[in-house]
């Protein structure tokens, strides 16, 4: 075999951010396919950094050739983990057997906080792999380029393919919002009312201990779940009016389906066979917590929940000085040493090379 990339070699750098689901992605089939529509917030400050530098092999091996570096020191768990997806999408980039890599990526939150990370690294190693595709070859329009980067998020982890978007994203046919599809998220931000686009999102870590239960079993487990059809029906429903309450700035009524969203995720957790639970005591405080001091001060707090017991508060910018003092005073006390990590509704990928 002669390399048909001979001589050639280059560096891309992308910052991916991740993303918090509004209406939650809970129940897959075939590869990465979501049972229901999502919709998330695509974040700002919780991002991955990663870099690849390819350089055209000069044998006729045709083994993938990949050294990874996680904040700069070999990782061979992740390395294993990263080998494995490259190896699953030779069929969408033909051209990687061809070369060799070298990936380098670190994060810009603290990897023991047990905010999960595979969003924001999955798309950004998406965004250089589809980039290097695009050099090689050319020929993709800026739409094109994040739709397959998207899908290809997607393959390494479901709701990856909602962080390459800005400020808001859908992934997941929806019969009211035209071009989604179960194959990679869309931007949605173009009828959404302004005050959702400067929503802060303050991420409480109330235990940062690796889940008991991962969210590739919890996914499983819908398959035996009695409730799964009603809830991907109310998914829909709840989407359908989310979708509504973004663009008329209804904050009562987002509040009211996001911590809908977030509750019903962790029940159909506890009515899985067999049952788990992710919530953790200090969970179920600061959420009672929350409840008492929005309907004592009328100010437009929520909270939503991933697949583990860390509470995201969200609330409104012009709202945020009240509620991080609300923070610093009532809530960090139940916080593992007082951890939190403030974030934002943010813009979206970038190419930092
Ligand atoms: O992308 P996965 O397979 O890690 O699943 C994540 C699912 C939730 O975070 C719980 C919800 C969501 O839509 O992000």
């Amino acid at each position: 075999m002669s390399n048909p990339f001979k001589n050639i070699q280059g560096e891309t750098a992308w910052r991916a951010p991740s993303n918090i689901a509004l209406v939650k992605y809970w129940g897959k089939y075939g590869i990465q396919l979501p049972k229901n529509a999502s919709i998330s917030f695509t974040l700002n400050n919780a991002f991955t950094e990663t870099s690849v530098k390819y350089v055209a092999k000069t044998t006729d091996d045709k083994q993938l050739d990949i050294n990874f570096f996680f904040e700069g020191q070999e990782n061979p768990k992740f390395a294993d983990k990263i080998q494995k997806f490259l190896e699953s999408i030779i069929p969408h980039f033909p051209f990687l057997p061809y070369f060799s890599l070298e990936i380098n990526s670190s994060n810009s939150f603290p990897h023991s906080t047990g905010i999960a990370s595979s969003a924001s690294s999955m798309a950004a190693l998406a965004l250089c792999l589809t980039d290097i595709e695009n050099a090689l070859d050319g020929g993709l329009r800026p739409h094109e380029f994040f739709e397959k980067a998207s899908m290809i998020a997607r393959l390494g982890s479901g709701s990856a393919c909602r962080s390459l978007f800005p400020y808001l994203s859908v992934w997941g046919k929806h019969t009211t919002i035209p071009f989604s599809s179960n194959e990679h998220g869309i931007p949605f931000h173009d009828t959404v009312h302004p005050v959702f686009k400067t929503f802060k999102d303050a991420i409480l870590i109330v235990s940062s201990d690796e889940k008991s239960v991962s969210s590739r079993a919890g996914h499983a487990l819908m398959d035996g779940n009695p409730f799964a059809e009603s809830r991907y029906q109310q998914a829909e429903t709840h989407l359908t009016n989310l979708v509504g309450y973004l663009k008329d700035g209804n904050l009562d009524k987002f509040g009211e389906i996001v911590e809908n969203e977030a509750l019903t995720l962790h029940a159909l957790m506890m009515c899985s066979t067999p049952s788990y639970m992710l919530m953790l005591p200090n969970t179920l405080k600061i959420i009672d917590l929350i409840k008492n001091y929005r309907s004592e001060k009328g100010v437009p707090l929520y909270f939503t929940l991933d697949a583990g017991p860390n509470v995201h508060l969200l609330y409104p910018e012009e709202n945020a000085a009240e509620v991080e003092t609300f923070i610093r005073e009532s809530l960090l006390m139940y916080c593992e040493q007082g951890k939190v990590i403030y974030d934002q509704v943010g813009k979206g990928p970038v190419k930092i090379k």
